[in-house]
């Protein structure tokens, strides 16, 4: 796969692909190219059957420091209905395969919200949060005042949404925003080593259960509790599940195939 603005690695380890954004100079902000090809990337990725789970990393000083505000400065609000700017962001809401965040530095407005559409977020000491949109006369666009408040809470969501004020790696842990802190020098490597862990599970019971867990951020609790069941019994139709309960009663490891 050959992009101009991002690398693609899709067996950087045993079934797991690294999507690494590519903009250095311009501390990988996001324009419209780079989202476009991350959006291609993404369903490339995610048919690949060899694939089975998809770490999205910037660099050490930057996972992304927003959207291009070069190339948006100056659009009219009908140009941005016409390219419907943020529908990219769509895709890695639609990714089924666990998708983790390996965050070090700036992760900034559309930077924020790029990695809080991830299923998970690994970030280094020197990582920095925030949605600093209103500093620039506009406000987050791509998810930012609805994950952001639902992950850490109205209180801190909303000073940081009307002030653009930025949390340390070490906050937004705190606040529930991510999941783990590590040195700058071992955060791809940790990404890598929770991609793992996800990767010996069931395929299938995996995507199920990441489904799921999202319903619960979109549904009432009865809804969310009905399509969790749902979902439940349909891992009783993977070979998966036979042999995760086989492998218990042996006293074995099992060997999931995604079928
Ligand atoms: N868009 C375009 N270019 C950007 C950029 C962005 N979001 N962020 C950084 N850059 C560019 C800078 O213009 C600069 O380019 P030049 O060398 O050509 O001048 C280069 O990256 C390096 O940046 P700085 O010199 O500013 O680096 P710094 O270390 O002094 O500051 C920073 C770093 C605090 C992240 C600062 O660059 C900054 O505030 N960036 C903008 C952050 C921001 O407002 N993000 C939100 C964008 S809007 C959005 O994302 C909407 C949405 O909801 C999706």
């Amino acid at each position: 796969m050959n992009f101009e603005f991002i690398l693609v690695t899709p067996n950087f380890a045993p079934h797991i692909a690294l999507v690494q954004l590519n903009r250095p100079k311009e501390l990988n902000a996001l324009n419209l190219q780079l989202m476009l090809e991350l959006k291609s990337a993404l369903k490339s990725l995610d048919e690949d059957e060899m694939v089975r789970c998809i770490v999205i990393t910037g660099n050490q000083q930057a996972f992304a420091a927003g959207a291009d505000i070069k190339q948006m400065e100056s659009k009219t609000a009908i140009d941005l209905l016409k390219i419907d700017q943020f529908e990219t962001w769509d895709q890695i809401r639609k990714t089924k395969k666990p998708v983790i965040a390996a965050v070090s530095g700036f992760a900034l407005g559309g930077g924020c919200e790029l990695a809080m559409t991830c299923d998970m977020i690994v970030a280094s000491e020197s990582a920095k949060f925030g949605q600093p949109e209103i500093k620039i006369g506009i406000m987050p666009g791509a998810g930012g005042t609805q994950r952001l408040t639902r992950a850490v809470g109205k209180a801190l969501a909303m000073e940081m949404v009307l002030t653009g004020k930025f949390i340390s790696a070490a906050e937004a842990l705190k606040a529930g925003l991510i999941n783990r802190v590590v040195p700058e020098e071992i955060y791809l490597d940790e990404a890598i080593k929770l991609a793992n862990e996800v990767c010996a599970m069931s395929p299938i019971a995996t995507q199920l259960a990441k489904e799921s867990v999202n319903k619960a951020f979109e549904t009432g609790l009865q809804e969310g509790l009905f399509f969790e069941r749902k979902n439940f019994y349909m891992t009783f139709a993977s070979e998966d599940q036979k042999e995760g309960m086989s492998a218990f009663v042996e006293k074995r490891k099992p060997a999931f195939k995604g079928h």
